[in-house]
């Protein structure tokens, strides 16, 4: 059966989720996977794209042999509650499964796996409210400080609020990702400042006390088949940068751009913190229901562990942290989740 990978998507993360799209592809046609791409633009169209192409065939919108199609969706004839749908061009694509690849905005807050379990195609990942948690930083912090999960204070970043901390301070967009739109500031003020000046805290901000002590450490869990946790990694920063960003993550210099970052696989930690991040991606699991694969980041200072945030739909699908497993696998396990998962509409 077919499994289509969906990538793109009109958020500031669009380029990443390509990438990350074309590797999935890749990956599950050398595990003998029949593959098809639907690729979502910048502006919100879709298109059927022909296999293998490549990052920079993307860099003026879709490929050329690309086909347009629409998201046609009309009253079920049969049973009344399944939605009809389909995506069509020429002729109605066949989505089988489908492999969500996408990251940011409403591909990965809820919105598309909503829309794919209204249609009743299995979509890899988590359901829309897990997904819609995942993507907000607030609520994530707030449900992790309520279950007594090691994370720094994190507070919403509003005329109406004073923060429970001094700064300096980290602010970062409440519903982003990939480290974009992130800002280290002096005092709160600056911080409320920018909820009118930077486009990407415009649907909302959140800051956290800023402490140059601490570290990145990054974990993948996956709940297909079962629970289980990848290697730790320690991402590197770029000499003297104040947390580890965009650039960071995505300009390394390698060809393949995120899993050519810098970074330490696996990180060379004390065996304490090792478990604790293992038991924490544990518990962050629980808390909060994602489902497939996932990416954790920490903070750390080396003795003490802070859980950051989760990524319901991580870059590269995190397969890079997972070195010693089938990459083909861990992708079909998560497809074959999706459509036991029984989140159909009945
Ligand atoms: N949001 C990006 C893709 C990540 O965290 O991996
Ligand atoms: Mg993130």
């Amino acid at each position: 059966q077919t499994v289509t990978v969906v990538f793109g998507g009109p958020s500031a993360e669009h380029d990443i989720s390509i990438l990350t799209g074309l590797q999935c592809e890749r990956v599950l046609q050398r595990a003998g996977a029949q593959v098809q791409c639907l690729y979502w633009d910048r502006g919100g169209r879709w298109h059927a794209v022909p296999a293998q192409t490549e990052a920079r065939d993307y860099l003026d919108g879709a490929p050329a042999k690309a086909q347009r199609v629409e998201l046609k969706i009309g009253a079920g004839a049969d049973d009344g509650f399944q939605m009809k749908a389909g995506f069509r061009g020429t002729k109605t694509l066949d989505l089988g499964s489908v492999l969500l690849a996408l990251h940011g905005g409403a591909g990965e807050s809820g919105g598309t796996q909503a829309l794919f379990e209204l249609l009743g195609v299995p979509a890899t990942g988590s359901s829309p409210a897990a997904a819609a948690l995942g993507m907000d930083k607030l609520a994530f912090g707030a449900l992790m400080a309520d279950a007594g999960v090691p994370a720094l204070r994190r507070e919403i970043v509003s005329p109406d609020f004073r923060p429970s901390f001094d700064g300096p301070n980290i602010v970062k967009p409440r519903f982003g990702g990939s480290s974009i739109g992130i800002e280290v500031v002096e005092d709160y003020d600056t911080a409320l400042a920018l909820l009118k000046s930077s486009l990407h805290m415009r649907a909302g901000a959140v800051v956290e006390p800023y402490r140059d002590d601490l570290w990145d450490l990054n974990i993948s869990f996956t709940t297909a088949p079962q629970f289980k946790t990848s290697l730790i990694e320690k991402p590197l920063r770029k000499e003297g940068g104040a947390i580890y960003d965009y650039a960071g993550k995505y300009m390394g210099g390698g060809a393949d751009g995120m899993t050519s970052a810098p970074r330490e696989l696996p990180a060379q930690i004390d065996p304490a913190l090792e478990a604790q991040a293992r038991e924490l991606a544990r518990q962050v699991q629980q808390l909060t229901g994602l489902t497939g694969i996932n990416r954790l980041d920490f903070l750390t200072d080396g003795t003490d562990i802070y859980v950051n945030e989760v990524n319901s739909i991580p870059g590269a699908m995190a397969l890079y942290l997972w070195p010693d497993e089938d990459p083909g696998r861990l992708l079909l396990a998560m497809v074959e989740e999706a459509k036991t998962a029984n989140r159909r509409v009945p």
